[in-house]
């Protein structure tokens, strides 16, 4: 391993140990996580929108955003690294579920407890929706490119995503990172973005605790029209540590 792969592979190992911290401590640690539906996609993606549809929520922590999805699409499929979350999901909305290794079933809904960055395709099965909600703002600049492109080898052409980004300043060098529509259009060149949510919001948490001159809620509903070609380098990820 060259001395910049190995940059690289530290910064993914301090990334998994601040996700289990957070979920150690929970209380602010674990603020992102939302008591109640988002209401973006009651909004973008109603009942009927999901029926007979497969959904896939990468980095989907605990958020009862997935019940939502379980009730009304056919299939949900949701992947969190921190064990810890996926028990909670299950108790604490009383959803009984049976193990198979990382794989937690219940009816439509299966979490895979693992990296995202080590799931196929086959794991996945067919998808038809991804939604990020938290996900792409909840990581750093070199692992937001990974995830970039592990999203684009998992996500099949056609596919509809709803994107979920604060944009906000000054930026701040923790999660939830800045991501504005510039940024959302260069990472997701092969798709169409149709902009539906901006509102500024002056009262959010953020704004306050950070003293934020701004802060705003994108929401992006997104059609991947081809495969991307493009390739990240894990040497040229790691220049960027
Ligand atoms: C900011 S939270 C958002 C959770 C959820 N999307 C929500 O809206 O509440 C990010 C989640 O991603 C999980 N995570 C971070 N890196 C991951 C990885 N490489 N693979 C799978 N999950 C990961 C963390 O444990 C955390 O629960």
């Amino acid at each position: 391993m060259s001395p910049k792969t190995h940059n690289l592979f530290s910064l993914f190992i301090m990334e998994k140990a601040f996700w289990f911290n957070s979920w150690e401590l929970e209380g602010h640690y674990t603020s992102f996580h939302r008591k109640d539906i988002h209401p973006y996609i009651v909004k973008h993606l109603p009942p009927f929108s999901l029926e007979g549809k497969s959904v896939f929520v990468p980095l989907c922590g605990k958020s009862i955003d997935m019940l939502y999805f379980s009730h009304f699409a056919q299939r949900v499929v949701g992947v969190e690294l921190i064990e810890k979350a996926v028990l909670q999901f299950f108790d604490e909305n009383q959803r009984p579920y049976k193990r198979f290794g990382n794989r937690f079933v219940s009816g439509n809904l299966t979490i895979f407890c693992c990296d995202l960055f080590s799931l196929t395709t086959e794991d996945l099965g067919p998808i038809d929706i991804v939604y990020d909600r938290a996900s792409l703002v909840a990581l750093p600049h070199p692992m937001r490119m990974r995830y970039l492109q592990t999203l684009e080898q998992l996500t099949p052409v056609g596919a509809l995503t709803f994107l979920n980004t604060v944009e906000y300043a000054p930026t701040l060098p923790s999660p939830p990172f800045s991501i504005s529509p510039g940024d959302v259009s260069t990472y997701f060149p092969n798709y169409v973005i149709d902009h539906v949510e901006s509102p500024i919001l002056p009262n959010h948490g953020m704004v306050r605790k950070f003293n934020l001159s701004f802060l705003i809620e994108h929401g992006f509903l997104m059609r991947k029209l081809y495969n991307s070609p493009v390739h990240i380098d894990v040497e040229e990820l790691a220049e960027a540590v």
